[in-house]
């Protein structure tokens, strides 16, 4: 049993093995309807219980088709109607009831130390599903729709990140440095990553630049990255920093900066950081790397079942 809570974390190996995975997957998959299973079933009777303490979409969706094309099933709870929240029933008997009645946890949360403390307590692995700090699933996925649509590995590409410094960056910074690619970030000079991944960052790897000038972020860049500038929960003056961000808006002329073949991924839903005429234009690959998180999380299930091949 293994849990899936940060990239950083996580061997470069396994991470490399739930990629491979999900690409055979993918494949095998083609002519199959969202329902059908894959062959073998392999987590056949198995049951995910979710929770989502912050609103989502594609997380949702694609977790609940996720355990279903491997075979099990999945329960979506909701924490204003659980004694955890409201009855204040703790963690601690909540992760009991959770191990012995379903066979592993996804968690959206508004705090990274629920998720710890859920892993103590929990004897089924637990992903998390985004957190204040990181979103591993969505960048381990995104990074699947960069190779797939490049068709090499993303450590020979240029990354660049435009937009705040939030959990997504985050796990993107994480997996700069496991996968040992080149990432610009661009944001204004008050956005930067917090003094804690500055560490990390110096510490680990010298492929990071943080540029306060986005033309300079993003030239030469072969896939450019980008997230609403007010994240959920985020408690801040948010006209100010919208206002903050306005020459930080990704249009045709940034868009001009980078590689000619340069991609547009986005993990939405997204805000006023994108012009409509990038976001639908074919440089965008925003719907193909949102059904990617299916293939992407079948994988990372697979991996924390102890299943993967
Ligand atoms: N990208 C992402 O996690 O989307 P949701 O918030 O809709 O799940
Ligand atoms: N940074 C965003 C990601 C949404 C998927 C947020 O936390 O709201």
């Amino acid at each position: 049993m293994k849990h899936f809570i940060n990239l950083k974390d996580i061997p470069i190996k396994d991470l490399r093995k739930i990629l491979s995975d999900a690409k055979r997957r993918k494949n095998l998959r083609k002519n199959l309807n969202d329902l059908e299973v894959d062959k073998g079933a392999p987590l056949k009777g198995k049951l995910l219980i979710q929770m989502f303490e912050k609103t989502s979409l594609r997380t949702r969706l694609s977790f609940y088709l996720a355990i279903k094309q491997l075979g099990g099933s999945a329960l979506t709870l909701r924490p204003d109607e659980l004694h955890l929240s409201k009855g204040g029933e703790s963690i601690q008997d909540t992760a009991k009831i959770l191990s012995n009645f379903g066979n592993a946890f996804m968690l959206r949360t508004d705090s990274d130390e629920k998720l710890e403390e859920f892993k103590k307590y929990l004897s089924v692995p637990i992903i998390n599903g985004l957190s204040p700090n990181s979103h591993p699933t969505q960048i381990l996925s995104d990074i699947f729709t960069v190779e797939e649509i490049k068709k090499k590995p993303i450590s020979s590409l240029n990354i660049t990140w435009i937009g705040d410094s939030n959990n997504v960056l985050n796990s993107l910074i994480a997996a700069s440095i496991k996968f040992s690619f080149k990432l610009n970030i661009g944001c204004p000079t008050n956005y930067k990553p917090n003094k804690k991944i500055m560490k990390y960052i110096k510490s680990n790897n010298n492929k990071i630049c943080i540029f306060h000038d986005p033309k300079k972020a993003v030239n030469g860049a072969d896939v450019i990255f980008s997230d609403k500038v007010i994240s959920m929960n985020d408690k801040v003056n948010k006209l100010k920093k919208l206002n903050q961000f306005k020459k930080f808006k990704i249009n045709k002329k940034l868009m001009s900066f980078a590689k000619r073949d340069c991609i547009f991924l986005h993990c939405l839903p997204r805000g006023k950081e994108i012009e409509e005429n990038v976001f639908l234009s074919k440089q965008s690959k925003v719907w193909q790397q949102a059904l990617n998180r299916v293939h992407v999380q079948k994988s990372i299930l697979l991996y924390c079942f102890g299943k993967l091949r």
